[in-house]
């Protein structure tokens, strides 16, 4: 959810300030690029050469850097202007009550009022400061300017005193920062279930039949699922791919009949289904207990077929938005369209064997998308990540119409 995305980490002066550096630490390993901004009094509770260190970038605290020569006195429009996401934490009563009121004396309230991001607020104070009406003034006032409030946690506060005031633990502020992005998205609380990969039909312990799908289209639908919001359970056939993202769950089989068992399993509380595994459409009828050994006679396999995985998920197709994938080389929309209507899809995403750069084993793909009503929609060759997007799109229009 953070990956690649710019967050500015404004730092006051509080006691938790030291935790930050365990905050710039989370940021960073989410993949975030973060930016340190810190006011006097916050750099005698944390070291900016700590700060610098872990976020890899010069920490900021005052207009007019060390050569009083250069222009670089309004660099807080640069910093309000590079944030995707600004965290003020610890936010102390003090400055909370400047930001309300637009008081604008250090760097960090100037690059907030310049910050034209989402800024989230940690406060941290006394359980008494933290109560009083005029620290409510400042939270419901900040509230009304768009700003989101990480509410302080209760427990053991510097004073000695316990109550309410604490601010929120590191990994509760990366949580809190990353659901409420996660809210925000298209695919926010849409479960997606998705097929990829060839399946593996096995004739004996070590033989099988297969297909050169690299299962690459489907990782990139499950990821970009993930990225717009969405709970993710990927079937995967046998590919040499990974995915680390706790949006996804991962579940790994090898023949049709399990990649048929494990997407039945997940269908019911899906809202999207997108089936672009290349499911072994037949398999040995049986499979040899023992390795073939090979003899001076021609060998035949006897071959059934394997269950349609996504034809079954369209007879029971409840309020699912189902998509299927067609592999074409002849009057492709037609036969794309026969496939949607025939195992009752919602769309349908057809590549061509005739487009160069498109399908098995490529880093590209060219797809047409197709949906229930015969709209048609032809895309240019991209990257597989592209595309994924492009398709995800195509269904959050229609789910969202
Ligand atoms: N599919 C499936 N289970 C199968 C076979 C296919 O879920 N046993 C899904 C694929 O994941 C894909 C779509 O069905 O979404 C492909 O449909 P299919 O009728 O197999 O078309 P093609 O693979 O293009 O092959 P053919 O034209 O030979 O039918």
């Amino acid at each position: 959810m953070l990956g690649g995305k710019n967050i500015l980490l404004g730092i006051t002066g509080g006691i938790a300030a030291y935790k930050t550096t365990f905050l710039v630490r989370l940021l960073i390993k989410a993949g975030a690029n973060v930016k340190v901004v810190l006011t006097d009094s916050a750099s005698s509770f944390v070291s900016p050469l700590t700060l610098a260190t872990l976020s890899k970038n010069p920490v900021l605290s005052s207009f007019v850097g060390d050569d009083k020569d250069s222009i670089d006195w309004n660099n807080h429009v640069e910093l309000g202007l590079w944030a995707d996401y600004m965290i003020i934490a610890p936010a102390t009563a003090n400055t909370l009550s400047k930001m309300a009121s637009g008081a604008c004396d250090n760097l960090l309230l100037a690059t907030y009022l310049s910050a034209k991001c989402k800024v989230f607020f940690a406060p941290a104070m006394d359980l008494d400061m933290y109560k009083h009406p005029s620290t409510k003034v400042s939270f419901d006032k900040l509230e009304s300017f768009g700003n989101i409030i990480i509410p302080a946690a209760s427990g053991e506060l510097a004073s000695g005193l316990h109550g309410e005031g604490r601010m929120a633990e590191p990994e509760d502020i990366l949580e809190f920062v990353v659901s409420h992005i996660r809210e925000g998205l298209p695919l926010a609380n849409k479960k997606v279930l998705i097929t990829a990969g060839p399946t593996y039909e096995a004739i004996d312990p070590v033989r099988f039949i297969g297909n050169h799908s690299s299962g690459l289209m489907g990782f990139e639908l499950a990821k970009a699922a993930a990225n717009l919001g969405a709970e993710v359970a990927l079937v995967s056939g046998p590919t040499n791919l990974e995915v680390v993202n706790h949006q996804i769950q991962v579940e790994k089989v090898v023949s049709a009949d399990e990649m048929y068992n494990a997407a039945h399993s997940f269908y019911e509380n899906m809202d999207i289904v997108i089936c672009a595994a290349a499911v072994a459409d037949y398999k040995p009828k049986t499979k040899a207990d023992q390795k073939i050994k090979k003899s001076d006679a021609e060998l035949t396999i006897e071959l059934v077929k394997n269950k349609d995985i996504l034809l079954s998920l369209g007879a029971q197709k409840k309020n699912q938005f189902l998509v299927g994938f067609a592999l074409e080389t002849e009057n492709e929309v037609e036969n794309a369209k026969g496939k949607l209507k025939r195992k009752h899809l919602d769309a349908i995403v057809l590549n061509s064997l005739n487009d160069k750069g498109a399908g098995f084993g490529k880093a590209t793909n060219k797809i047409t998308f197709i949906d229930k009503n015969s709209s048609i929609k032809t895309f240019e060759l991209k990257t597989k990540a592209a595309v994924a997007i492009d398709i995800l799109n195509e269904i959050i229009s229609r789910i969202h119409a």
